[in-house]
């Protein structure tokens, strides 16, 4: 007799230390207004110090209002002159910021500028191709397109409208040149492109120590702005080159579908064994969903797809049904194994790409990480560090592994992409709450500027471009609630837009040839076959690499099991049916998990963000990492949390009565159970292995009464190339579920630990120590357990005196010596 798990209902615990603070969230239209005018002024400030002190340089510097631009003494000061390449680097990744914020005059003044300067990259300066293509190239094809596909022009503005009349296509012109200057670096030997070039002397004039390691990132992402400038100009080398490399980085990728961060362009090698989504191939995930948008391409999709399997299977920590946060960390290429404690910066983005690709609620995961980083440091670390182990002795210090923040605008690009999503004005209140930051504390004499220093609050005399192309201008249109703006308006609903990874609005249709591009000179085209770098994928070879070694395998246990055959579903279930979840994931549009609550209430303006379970689990499990350095603990900003404010949760959440309300906003108890990942078998089969979700067919009727294969099961052929996340349920622990586990429970699953096994009997009683403690999975292959539901497996033989796995007669597997409370064998009826 099989019988199914229960578990209790929740009990909760107040929360004694969160307090409330007094701020003013009362967004009404004209509130909303404010704050998006206040925002607007923000850019104006910016925008005229950079006019006033820095034009025509590339930037100004905030603090001491100096024009500011390339190392010509120090060719090695890279982190100078990557980006910074004497091109008025803040103009053109601003055109379109102008517009977006509706700055006529400068706008004006800035087309008038380029137009007289069109030998503006012909300078003797090196640069990455990488930094110019994402902001140089993306903005001038911007704000090409704002000027020469604009329906909405003449409509929304006199002023727009006859600059969009008198605009010649010269914008495209200055692109085709820079593209002209850049694609040399795609024309290697290896198809691997140097990282960096000579605006004015081609890749000869750079020093060769600079050419050795390109990153995956900097090689794959120009694919976008590259094909784009093909499209628009009719000349194919942009997407020829880029194209080939995307597809044979993508063809080099390892036996875990995932792809090393660095790559050296000459020894056609991968430089290292380490993968993550932040820094060195972030844009790389984004750009393959992104350019599948834009260009309509489902290669490039299924590059997404695959990679995002492959990132929930191996980086993902967190992001079940039972838990609050979301961190996908760097892990080893070949073997999944988590090799740092810290993550990036530059990876909140993610929850934005995330919500892109229609996957909210991981979205949703992602991004509370770092707004509770943004609730203790009123910033985000460049490298934060997310576990410290067993260390009892942590200072806010040793939670700051990179310790500045150049005023990076990826948390309000998530931020604004969750709020379109979800409409949640949670998402207004961390925005109103950085503007308030931006007003106060980073706002300089001559801009803005970040911190060099977060654990001294030292301040940093640099503005870089993105901080008005980027960060100001996602923060103007979080506040567009009223879809007012022309990239929110109905004439852009027809357009596969995109932000590009600068924050430049990008799309393609067939129809955008007629300002273009002057006859191409014959040298410009080159002889390409359509679209030959996928038929030549097979031929493309795979490079191998030296594994790093890996210091720390204890935790990752791997265990060996005897195969089953494959299986499919009994016919006499043919009430249930298998899917693909990950399948799913990819073909549902995930709307607001919130959706249903607020729906309930009826109402507009309501938060559902206080009614989760799990908001304040991550300010538990990251306890020891947040921590405010010691300058910031009397913050005169009102407590300086962005998220617990009195005022917010007394206007909009959903709570109709104080009961109601007290109900929710506590916490429950911290987990105190141990959760670790094991890997069953080689992890080289992992791609192959089939985990299914067990779904019902509706047009079958069933008896509910009496089902033992349930909606939400998961199911799996055999226990080979599994990796799973177990939580140990130990008597006394506070598990998953809230629950304090008792003798009892535990007990009962043991009951039967004498059991046979179909023929095989198992006669010897387990030596087992631990009858006070059980197994649960969390997470099968990428694929989270719903709480109450079973993983079902076929039955294996038990071989061996003392073997690793057997089955109890109740059906449950023992895997050394522990029952495993929700994976059972699967019998028939
Ligand atoms: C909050 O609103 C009150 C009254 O509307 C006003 O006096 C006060 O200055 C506001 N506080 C902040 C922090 O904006
Ligand atoms: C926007 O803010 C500025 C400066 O605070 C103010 O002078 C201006 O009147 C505001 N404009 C609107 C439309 O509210
Ligand atoms: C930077 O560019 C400007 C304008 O193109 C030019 O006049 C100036 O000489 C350049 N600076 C250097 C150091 O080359
Ligand atoms: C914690 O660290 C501080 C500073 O390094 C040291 O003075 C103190 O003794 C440490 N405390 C413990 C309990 O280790
Ligand atoms: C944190 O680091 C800063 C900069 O090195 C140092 O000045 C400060 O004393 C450190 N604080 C602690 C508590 O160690
Ligand atoms: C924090 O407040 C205390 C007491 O009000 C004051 O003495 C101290 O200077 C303040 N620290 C900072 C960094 O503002
Ligand atoms: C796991 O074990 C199998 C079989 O013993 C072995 O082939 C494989 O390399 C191991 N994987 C890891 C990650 O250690
Ligand atoms: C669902 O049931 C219908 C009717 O028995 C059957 O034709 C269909 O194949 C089933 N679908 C799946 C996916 O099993
Ligand atoms: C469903 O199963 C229960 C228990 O086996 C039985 O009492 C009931 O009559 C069944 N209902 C139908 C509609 O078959």
């Amino acid at each position: 007799m099989l019988h199914r798990l229960y578990w209790l209902a929740l009990t909760w615990l107040i929360l004694p230390s969160v307090t409330c603070h007094q701020f003013n969230s009362s967004f009404t239209p004209d509130h909303i207004h404010y704050l998006q005018n206040e925002t607007k002024e923000l850019f104006k400030f910016g925008w005229n110090a950079y006019i006033q002190h820095g034009f025509p340089a590339d930037e100004v510097r905030p603090l001491t209002c100096e024009s500011y631009g390339p190392d010509y003494n120090d060719v090695d000061n890279t982190i100078r002159n990557d980006a910074m390449g004497n091109v008025s680097l803040t103009v053109l990744d601003n055109l379109d910021s102008l517009i977006i914020l509706e700055q006529w005059d400068e706008l004006e003044d800035m087309l008038t500028y380029l137009k007289s300067n069109m030998d503006l990259f012909e300078q003797d300066t090196v640069v990455q191709v990488f930094e110019l293509s994402i902001r140089s190239l993306g903005g001038l094809l911007s704000a090409h397109l704002l000027l020469s596909d604009t329906p909405h022009a003449s409509h929304h503005n006199g002023r727009f409208h006859q600059l969009s009349k008198d605009y010649d296509g010269f914008l495209l012109d200055l692109a085709h040149d820079l593209g002209k200057r850049l694609i040399p670096t795609y024309k290697t030997s290896t198809h691997v492109p140097v990282p960096r070039v000579n605006l004015a002397r081609g890749i000869k004039g750079v020093p060769s120590k600079l050419q050795k390691d390109a990153c995956t990132a900097g090689a794959t992402t120009p694919v976008l702005e590259f094909t784009l400038l093909s499209k628009l100009t009719g000349d194919p080398q942009f997407e020829y080159y880029s194209q080939l490399t995307f597809w044979k980085l993508w063809s080099s990728k390892l036996a875990l579908n995932l792809l090393p961060m660095t790559i050296d362009p000459l020894s056609n090698l991968w430089k290292d064994a380490l993968t993550g989504i932040g820094a060195s191939i972030d844009s790389f995930y984004e750009y393959s969903a992104k350019a599948a948008i834009i260009f309509d391409d489902d290669y490039m999709w299924s590059v997404f797809k695959t990679s995002y399997k492959a990132l929930l299977i191996h980086l993902a920590q967190g992001g079940g049904y039972r838990d609050g946060s979301m961190i996908f960390s760097n892990v080893g290429i070949n073997d999944g194994i988590v090799f740092s404690d810290w993550i990036d910066s530059l990876g909140a983005f993610w929850a934005g790409l995330q919500v892109l690709t229609g996957q909210v609620t991981d979205a949703i995961k992602t991004h509370i990480v770092y707004l509770k980083i943004w609730n203790y440091f009123e910033l985000i670390p460049e490298r934060w560090v997310y576990t410290h182990g067993d260390n009892i002795n942590v200072t806010s210090n040793d939670s700051i592994r990179l310790e500045w923040y150049p005023l990076r605008p990826e948390f309000i690009e998530s931020t604004y992409y969750l709020y379109r999503a979800t409409r949640d004005p949670m998402y207004l209140q961390v925005g109103e709450r950085i503007l308030n930051l931006y007003k106060t504390k980073f706002k300089a004499k001559c801009g803005f500027s970040g911190i060099q220093d977060i654990r001294t609050g030292a301040r940093q005399n640099r503005m870089e471009t993105f901080v008005l192309g980027e960060t100001l201008k996602y923060l103007y249109l979080l506040f567009d609630t009223k879809d007012e703006n022309f990239l929110h308006s109905k004439s852009m609903n027809g357009k596969n837009w995109i932000f590009s990874t600068e924050a430049h609005p990008l799309w393609y249709h067939k129809g955008l040839k007629s300002k273009s591009q002057k006859e191409l000179v014959k040298e410009d085209i080159i002889k390409v076959k359509k679209r030959p770098f996928r038929s030549m994928l097979s031929k493309v070879q795979r490079h191998n690499l030296n594994l790093l070694d890996s210091d720390d395998k204890s935790f990752y246990r791997n265990i060996s099991l005897p195969l089953v055959a494959d299986f499919a579903l009994p016919q006499s279930q043919n009430y249930i049916k298998k899917i693909d979840p990950f399948q799913q994931k990819f073909d549902t549009c995930e709307i607001n998990p919130f959706q249903k609550l607020i729906d309930s209430k009826n109402s507009f303006m309501i938060s559902g963000y206080y009614a989760w379970d799990y908001l304040f689990e991550s300010d538990y499990s990251y306890e020891k990492s947040l921590k405010k350095p010691h300058y910031l603990s009397n913050s005169s900003l009102d407590g300086s949390y962005v998220e617990l404010t009195k005022s917010f949760y007394d206007k909009y959440t959903m709570f109709s009565n104080k009961d109601e309300r007290e109900h929710f906003l506590q916490c429950p108890r911290p987990k105190t159970s141990e959760e670790f990942t094991v890997m069953i078998g080689d992890i080289s089969g992992i791609t192959q292995v089939e985990v299914s979700k067990l779904v019902y067919n509706e047009s079958v009727s069933r008896n509910d009464s009496d089902l033992l294969l349930l909606e939400k099961d998961l199911w799996v052929p055999e226990l080979q190339s599994l990796k799973v996340t177990f939580e140990r349920l130990n008597v006394g622990k506070v598990d998953s579920d809230n629950e304090l586990l008792q003798q009892d429970y535990i007990e009962s699953l043991y009951l039967e630990k004498y059991g046979t096994t179909g023929e095989c009997a198992v006669t010897e009683r387990y030596n087992n120590q631990q009858e006070e403690s059980a197994l649960r999975i969390n997470k099968l292959n990428g694929v989270s357990v719903y709480p109450g539901s079973i993983v079902w497996t076929l039955p294996f033989e038990v071989q061996g005196k003392n073997p690793v796995a057997s089955i109890s007669s109740n059906g449950r597997v023992i895997l050394q010596g522990e029952v495993i409370e929700n994976l059972m064998v699967w019998y028939g009826d």
